[in-house]
């Protein structure tokens, strides 16, 4: 594959960034061909922005409480983002229901990484209600936005056990190992030109996708 470090890579982000590590981690080693421009976070205390200091890569911190609504936000948002030129935006635990003019300005280069098998449990406490279901089975999906919310077309999930005993804690750390594991190859495959939407659907490498691609704790 060749080298392609003018792909350019947006992180938004709200929180704790441990999907943003986890693709810092696969730039610098080399298994995402690309680069991050910047990470893009709504609160200034956002423990991502010091991975991303830690790691060269250019931060700016834009709270949404200092915007009349929600569209003035979402157009400062979109003027901070493009700035960087993006390839790709990548929402890497960005707790903002975007507006349909910002997702539709992102269409098809702007993907979100959701903690359930979707389209089981879009929305929040997902974990929980995995469990309460008793549902056997949970995991994380890497899907590109659209104005539906987490009901874009999905590309890759990450399967995990419900265990006996487990609570939404321990269900949620299993999960983030898969999460750190598939949110780094699916921006791999786009960053290759693997994967791609056309006309709302994903096509992987050349052929429509007809189901999401499943990886588990095993592979
Ligand atoms: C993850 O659980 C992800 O599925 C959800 O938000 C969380 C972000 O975690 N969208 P982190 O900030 O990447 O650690």
């Amino acid at each position: 594959m060749p080298e392609n470090h003018d792909f350019s890579i947006v992180v938004l982000i709200s929180g704790r960034g441990s999907n943003l590590q986890a693709i810092i981690d696969a730039v610098q080693g080399g298994e995402i061909p690309g680069r991050i421009s910047a990470v893009i976070s709504n609160r200034a205390e956002a423990y991502g922005l010091e991975r991303a200091h830690a790691a060269g890569i250019p931060t700016e911190v834009l709270d949404h409480k200092r915007f009349p609504n929600r569209e003035s936000f979402d157009t400062a948002l979109m003027a901070r983002i493009d700035d960087y030129a993006p390839d790709l935006v990548v929402l890497a635990g960005f707790m903002r229901i975007l507006s349909d003019g910002f997702v539709e300005h992102y269409a098809g280069c702007m993907i979100n990484i959701h903690p359930s098998l979707l389209p089981r449990y879009r929305g929040l406490n997902t974990h929980q209600r995995a469990i309460e279901a008793g549902d056997d089975w949970h995991g994380c999906s890497v899907h590109f936005v659209t104005p539906e919310l987490d009901g874009g077309p999905v590309l890759l999930q990450g399967r995990v056990p419900i265990e006996a005993g487990d609570d939404a804690e321990r269900l949620a750390d299993r999960v983030h190992v898969m999460e750190h594991r598939i949110y780094p190859m699916a921006v791999a495959w786009i960053a290759q030109g693997r994967a791609r939407l056309v006309e709302h659907r994903i096509q992987l490498d050349g052929k429509p996708l007809a189901e999401p691609v499943i990886q588990t704790l095993d592979d």
